[in-house]
C-alpha cells in the first residue's frame, strides 16, 4: 500500500496538468505543485520504509524513560577537585535492560545515585519519564522517585526494626495505598518468601534479605529498577536466583533495568552494556 502511494500522487498531479487548459503561469504552478507532491510523497515513502525497517529490526523509536544529558560530577575538598563523572550522555528506552560496567572507582555508583536523584550533578540534566529531575523541588523529586523508581543495593538496606512484610509495605504506605498489606504479601510470595512475612531482616539469610529488597523495589511496579551490584554479597547460586527474578519481573512488569555489576555473565544477559572508565562512557 505504501509503495503505491507515490504513483497515486503522480497520477493525481498528472490529471490536473492534462485535463485543465490553463495559461502558462498556471501550468508552471501546476507542474511545481506536482513536483512538490512528488517530493513530499517520496519523503513519506522513505519515512515509511524506515519505520517498516525499524519495526522489522525491533527498533521502534519510543520516548526515553531515562535520558542522561551531558552529566558531570566533581567534588572539591581540602585536597583539591576530583572529577568523578565527565560528560555522561545516553538514554534508555522503556523495558530496556542495561548493564553499567567498569573498574572500581570509575563512577558507576555515583552515576546511579544521580539517575535516582539521590545525588546532584555538577552540570547536565537527567530526565526520568520526561521530567527534568533537577529542575524539580526536592519534594516533587521524591514523589516522582517513589512513583517511578525502585532501588536495590548490594547491602540490601532493609529496615531492621520492621518485618519482611512491613519492609515491603513501606513504599506502598508512603504512596498512600490502601491495599498495601495485600499487595506486599503477594509480592513477597512471588519472590518465594510466603513463609517469612513476620521475620526480621537479622534472622534472614543474605539471599532472603535481597529477595525482600527486590520485593520492596518491585511492589510499586516502578518504571525503572536501579540495582547497584545486587548480587555482590551473595554466593553464585543465590545470585542466580536473584538475577532470574529481576529479569522475570522486568518481563512481567515491563520495568527498565539498570544494573551496575562486576559480573561479566550478568552484563552479557542485558541487552546493552555501558562501560565507564574514569568517569567517561567508552
Ligand atoms: N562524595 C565524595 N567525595 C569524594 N570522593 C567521592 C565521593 N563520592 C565518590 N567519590 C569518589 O569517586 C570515585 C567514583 O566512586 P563510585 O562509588 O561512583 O565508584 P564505583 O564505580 O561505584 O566503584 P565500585 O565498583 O568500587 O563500587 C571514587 O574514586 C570515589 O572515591
Ligand atoms: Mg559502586
Amino acid at each position: 500500500m505504501v509503495a503505491g502511494a507515490g504513483k497515486g500522487a503522480e497520477a493525481f498531479g498528472g490529471l490536473v496538468a492534462a485535463q485543465t487548459p490553463m495559461p502558462d503561469n498556471s501550468r508552471q504552478a501546476a507542474i511545481q505543485c506536482r513536483m512538490d507532491k512528488e517530493s513530499l510523497m517520496s519523503e513519506f515513502n522513505a519515512d515509511a520504509a524506515l519505520a517498516v525497517k525499524n519495526v522489522a529490526n525491533n527498533r521502534v523509536d519510543t520516548p526515553a524513560i531515562i535520558a542522561v544529558d551531558h552529566v558531570f560530577k566533581s567534588v572539591t575538598d581540602s585536597t583539591g577537585t576530583l572529577d568523578i563523572l565527565r560528560d555522561i550522555h545516553f538514554s534508555l528506552a522503556p523495558k530496556e535492560t542495561v548493564a553499567i560496567v567498569g573498574a572500581s572507582g570509575s563512577g558507576k555508583s555515583t552515576l546511579l545515585s544521580i539517575i535516582a536523584g539521590l545525588d546532584t550533578p555538577s552540570r547536565g540534566t537527567v530526565r526520568l519519564a520526561g521530567q527534568d529531575l533537577f529542575a524539580m523541588s526536592e519534594d516533587d523529586r521524591a514523589a516522582l522517585r517513589a512513583e517511578q523508581l525502585g532501588f536495590v543495593f548490594q547491602s540490601f538496606q532493609l529496615l531492621g526494626n520492621l518485618t519482611a512484610l512491613e519492609n515491603v509495605m513501606l513504599p506502598l504506605e508512603l504512596a498512600g495505598r490502601k491495599d498495601s498489606r495485600k499487595a506486599a504479601a503477594e509480592m513477597l510470595a512471588h519472590v518465594g518468601l510466603a513463609e517469612r512475612f513476620g521475620h526480621y531482616p537479622k534472622v534472614l539469610s543474605g539471599g532472603e534479605q535481597q529477595r525482600v529488597a527486590l520485593a520492596r523495589a518491585f511492589v510499586v511496579k516502578p518504571a525503572v529498577l536501579l540495582a547497584d551490584e545486587p548480587t555482590g554479597s551473595l554466593d553464585f547460586a543465590t545470585g542466580e536466583t536473584i538475577m532470574k527474578l529481576m529479569f522475570e519481573l522486568n518481563e512481567a512488569l515491563g520495568t527498565t533495568l539498570v544494573l551496575v555489576t562486576h559480573d561479566r555473565g550478568i552484563a552479557e544477559r542485558c541487552q546493552r552494556r555501558i562501560t565507564i572508565e574514569a568517569g567517561r562512557v567508552i
